[in-house]
């Protein structure tokens, strides 16, 4: 699944992999847990050693980092993503989960920017997620206030506007769907019409897998 910032992908991908017990992956947290590692080194230049080693250190439980998604970081994440070194050694992580996820899950999601196009062109069913601006900024800052950090509508629409404008515009793997997504626009959807619209594409894909 992929899409623009804040189009609600992480929310329907968790949604997804609930209903068909798969293993769920958020992509953007690996940029993230990166950024984080970045922050704290107070702007210096970005150390592939000391990523490499927090790499090694990674679980899941450590993408569930509330510092990963404060602004700065946020910011960073954007930057750093269209560094090939740094998207290569995140790939290696999602191709393990992806196409090896423990035993427990009966297969993977994952969502992002270049998951259809780059990380899995193979994966059995492609969605791009997409919404307007203005509500994905007004998503974006329903859920930052509830998470207690302060911020106008103004600023939320402004960061993604400009963070959209660097995912689709980067020379690698840069947000765009792949050929063969089926493309989803959830501006008037809430969650509930958007799970079962995906849903329904998912459950046209297995019927056609499995009659071949
Ligand atoms: O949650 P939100 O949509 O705001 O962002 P995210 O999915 O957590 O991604 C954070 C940043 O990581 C994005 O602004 C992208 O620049 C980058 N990213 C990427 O380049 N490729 C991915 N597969 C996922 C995220």
């Amino acid at each position: 699944m992929d899409g623009p910032a804040a189009s609600g992908k992480h929310t329907l991908a968790r949604q997804i992999a609930k209903k068909y017990k798969l293993l769920h992956l958020d992509s953007g947290k690996l940029y993230r847990y990166f950024a984080l590692q970045v922050y704290q080194t107070k702007g210096q230049k970005v150390n592939y050693t000391k990523l490499k080693q927090a790499l090694k250190k990674l679980t899941l439980k450590k993408l569930k980092d509330k510092r990963l998604t404060s602004e700065p970081v946020t910011k960073i994440a954007s930057i750093i993503s269209k560094i090939k070194k740094i998207r290569q050694m995140l790939k290696k992580v999602q191709h393990d989960l992806a196409y090896n996820p423990p035993n427990k899950f009966k297969g993977s999601i994952l969502d992002g920017r270049d998951i259809g196009t780059v990380i899995m062109p193979d994966a059995h069913v492609k969605v791009y997620l997409t919404a307007s601006l203005n509500v994905r900024a007004a998503r974006r800052y329903k859920e930052y206030k509830k998470m207690g950090v302060k911020t106008t509508l103004n600023k939320v629409k402004s960061d993604i506007k400009k963070r959209d404008y660097e995912d689709t515009h980067r020379k690698i793997s840069s947000l765009k769907p792949a050929k063969d997504a089926v493309l989803l626009d959830s501006s008037f959807y809430n969650t509930r019409t958007a799970f079962v619209e995906i849903d329904e594409v998912i459950r046209k894909r297995i019927k056609l897998l499995n009659a071949t």
